[in-house]
């Protein structure tokens, strides 16, 4: 064997054994007849039966109001499926496998007694596993949180449990919280009646491969931690960008701004995998030290930092590919003088060793031109001594796509071809369709199939939510009373508004927009 495949087989073993396998369980789905269990919880368990990663048996409850029966049940959903499922056609006999490990158990979440039928149902099940290997996933209201862990304990669904073999675990959704305070007031809730490590919070942008990917590109090469520090890079840009509008949700939207629906969470999570430390271990407990290490490293912002670094907008009607797009203060449910951002850029500060000095920019919107979220890395520049008699030689690039075009791109300058002493950048790209085919799970997937292995890894834990509340409190309250100014409105399908154009001018920095083609 040479140096190499002996190499592989470490990696392939440590990757191996940092994994744990599911076992059987039930899976038990408050809120089952929502838009969720429809559109991604199910998709997702019939993905995972499909390619043979279900635990084996298996079995998922819905815990819901209205009256039905399994049958209707399976049928609403087979349905659904047809609408939602990312492979098509769905295949029948895998989804009759399926759908005969799913029940229905019809119930009020305010009532014990519907807590007692759930118990009965689940202990009619014939392995000893199913029923003890349990996992409540709450698509529910959060406000509904308390409510349902206290009765799953009262009925002895659910023990507060640090080390037990295959502890219940409760998986809940965003939003976490309004704000600091509601974080955790949720956080003390759920803690009365589960342990921290009982508790798995989805941020599904932790479910995306390549966000997975962000820890093993910068972890297992030799090249790029070397670069990956203040001596090397001039900035970071992490862009997610969205076409769409808020569409049917100004309601929800109204309360929650770009600020909470996007930065709190999705931006702050590929932020935090960016910048990170190495972690000890893949533990979940070393990954999350660390990523927490660098959420608490973000410079605080007083409020006159905050009119000063970061820039909020909001779209006025436009046009997105051709098509008009009302103004958001013309959504539905939206007030018609709201102030609310549907876009936020900020410039961020992490003071530490490795990134004083650094600014990581970071830009979210709705009805922008394109779908993407990209993290790009803006290395130093070469210094322009003999090149000097060409324009300003661009410095080295190195963009992670995430989403759509999954791969990388690293930019240099080369010689074009030819007598004159011309320079150009030009590219090296990765692309993952073209190297791992076209696999592209959903990322409910991969969180579904770590809930019921009870690897907490890709789940937000309660110290990370409540730091990641505190940065985003302190810009929210210095925003009080202040209303978006002219220079904070864009037309939908631009890239924001030119407020946010000025925050990178001030360093001589200009946004570098994510490509439709790579
Ligand atoms: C959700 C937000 O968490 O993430 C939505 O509430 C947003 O507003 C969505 O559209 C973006 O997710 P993705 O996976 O499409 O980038």
């Amino acid at each position: 064997m040479n140096e190499s495949q002996n190499l592989d087989e470490l990696l392939v073993s440590r990757s191996d054994q940092a994994r744990r396998p599911a076992e059987p369980c039930t899976v038990v789905i408050f809120g089952a007849s929502g838009d969720l269990t429809a559109r991604k919880l199910i998709p997702a368990l019939y993905h995972l039966t499909l390619e043979k990663l279900m635990p084996q048996p298996f079995r998922i409850v819905g815990f819901a109001r209205r009256e039905k029966s399994d049958e209707t049940w399976r049928t609403e959903l087979r349905e659904a499926l047809n609408k939602f499922s990312r492979t098509q056609p769905v295949q029948e006999d895998v989804w009759n496998a399926f759908a005969a490990n799913i029940h229905y158990c019809q119930a009020d979440m305010s009532d014990e007694s519907g807590y007692q039928k759930l118990k009965a149902l689940v202990h009619g099940f014939p392995d000893e596993r199913l029923r003890t290997n349990l996992l409540f996933y709450l698509a529910t209201n959060p406000s509904q949180f308390g409510e349902v862990t206290g009765h799953l304990s009262a009925v002895g669904l659910l023990q507060k449990a640090e080390s037990k073999v295959t502890p219940e675990r409760i998986v809940v959704e965003k939003p976490f919280g309004h704000d600091l305070e509601t974080a955790e007031a949720l956080n003390l809730e759920l803690t009365r009646f589960a342990h921290e490590k009982q508790i798995f919070r989805i941020d599904h942008y932790l479910g995306k491969e390549t966000v997975q990917n962000i820890l093993t590109f910068r972890f297992s090469n030799g090249i790029w931690e070397r670069l990956w520090n203040r001596e090397c890079i001039d900035h970071v840009q992490i862009t997610v960008a969205e076409k769409l509008g808020v569409g049917s949700r100004g309601g929800y939207y109204e309360e929650a701004g770009a600020i909470r629906d996007m930065v709190q969470n999705h931006v702050l999570q590929v932020l935090s995998l960016v910048g990170m430390e190495p972690p000890s271990s893949l533990e979940a407990e070393n990954v999350r030290d660390e990523k927490v290490k660098l959420l608490k490293s973000i410079r605080p912002m007083t409020p006159a930092q905050v009119a000063e670094n970061v820039v909020r907008g909001q779209y006025f009607a436009g046009e997105v590919d051709g098509e008009l797009r009302p103004a958001y203060r013309s959504e539905t449910k939206v007030k018609p003088n709201s102030h609310v951002e549907t876009f936020l850029a900020m410039r961020l500060f992490v003071d530490n060793w490795r990134w004083h000095g650094v600014p990581f920019y970071i830009r979210t919107g709705k009805n922008l031109p394109l779908s993407a979220s990209e993290i790009r890395v803006q290395f130093k520049s070469a210094p322009n001594i003999l090149f000097a008699a060409k324009d300003q030689l661009d410095s080295n690039s190195l963009t992670l796509r995430l989403q759509p075009n999954e791969g990388m791109t690293l930019r240099f300058n080369g010689k074009v071809p030819g007598g004159a002493a011309e320079l150009r950048p030009v590219r090296m790209h990765f692309s993952y369709d073209s190297e791992f085919g076209a696999y592209t799970p959903e990322a409910y997937e991969r969180l579904l199939l770590e809930s019921m292995a009870g690897d907490a890894t890709l789940f937000i834990r309660r110290d990370e939510v409540e730091t990641a509340w505190k940065i985003v409190d302190a810009i929210r309250r210095a925003w009080v009373g202040k209303p978006l100014t002219n220079r904070e409105f864009y037309a939908a399908g631009t890239w924001g508004p030119a407020a946010a154009d000025d925050l990178l001018a001030k360093s001589g920095h200009e946004w570098r927009n994510p490509q439709s083609k790579h």
